[in-house]
């Protein structure tokens, strides 16, 4: 194996709980009931599609196109102000040296993220230098469980799919690393999917991998 495809939410930063936090203020506002169980169907998954996801408990009116995007946009507000407040704090010191380590010992290192908030979160704590290329939200048209997003992230390293492992706590972020030909990692969530290649219980384990 020549290197490590990481996604970002749940796996190198908790972010999670701010993507909760911001669609929660947003469905409160509109009614809608919204709970930490179909947050989890979250993970992974783009801003459109999770937005459909959430108003599948949505009583009103059928809502145009116009006004989905402005429910979106007022949840990515409600997440950039949450986001603000990272600081490299927000880093454990595990995933911190796991990263150097890594590095240290020879492989290329990529973000695979559906997120379109990558480099901002990434400059927040401090970690742009700390890969070798990021594929997110802003150069894919499908996300995970399409593979997509991973196979760009090894395209932008010179490597071959099959020479990554892909590290992520989602399920759709599984399925997504195994139509792509990767190997995938668990962690979290992951680690208690049954499709999972490889599953772990934090992040330093996979220097037993490598
Ligand atoms: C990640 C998260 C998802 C989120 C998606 C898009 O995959 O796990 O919960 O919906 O990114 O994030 P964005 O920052 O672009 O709204
Ligand atoms: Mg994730």
């Amino acid at each position: 194996m020549k290197a490590f495809i990481f996604d970002l939410d749940g796996v190198i930063v908790f972010t999670d709980k701010f993507h909760y936090q911001a669609w929660k203020k947003m469905a409160d506002r509109m009614d809608i009931y919204f709970d930490e169980t179909i947050n989890n169907r979250l993970r992974g998954v783009s801003r459109m599609d999770s937005l459909e996801i959430i108003l599948e408990n949505y009583k009103g009116h059928k809502l145009g196109q116009r006004e989905k995007d402005l429910l979106a946009a007022e949840k990515n507000d409600n997440y950039r102000k949450l986001l603000e407040t990272m600081t490299p704090d927000d880093v454990s010191t595990d995933v911190r040296n796991t990263l150097k380590e890594l590095r240290h010992r020879g492989y290329k290192l990529a973000i695979g993220s559906s997120s379109k908030n990558t480099k901002f979160i990434l400059e927040r704590v401090g970690l742009m230098d700390a890969f070798d290329a990021i594929s997110d939200g802003t150069n894919i048209t499908k996300s995970k469980p399409d593979p997509e997003v991973f196979l760009k992230a090894a395209e932008y390293i010179g490597e071959s799919p099959k020479d990554c492992y892909v590290v992520e706590d989602a399920y759709s972020g599984i399925d997504a690393a195994e139509a792509g030909g990767m190997t995938s990692v668990g962690i979290g969530d992951a680690a208690g999917y049954d499709k999972t290649d490889i599953k772990i219980q934090k992040f330093s384990d996979i220097l037993s991998l490598s």
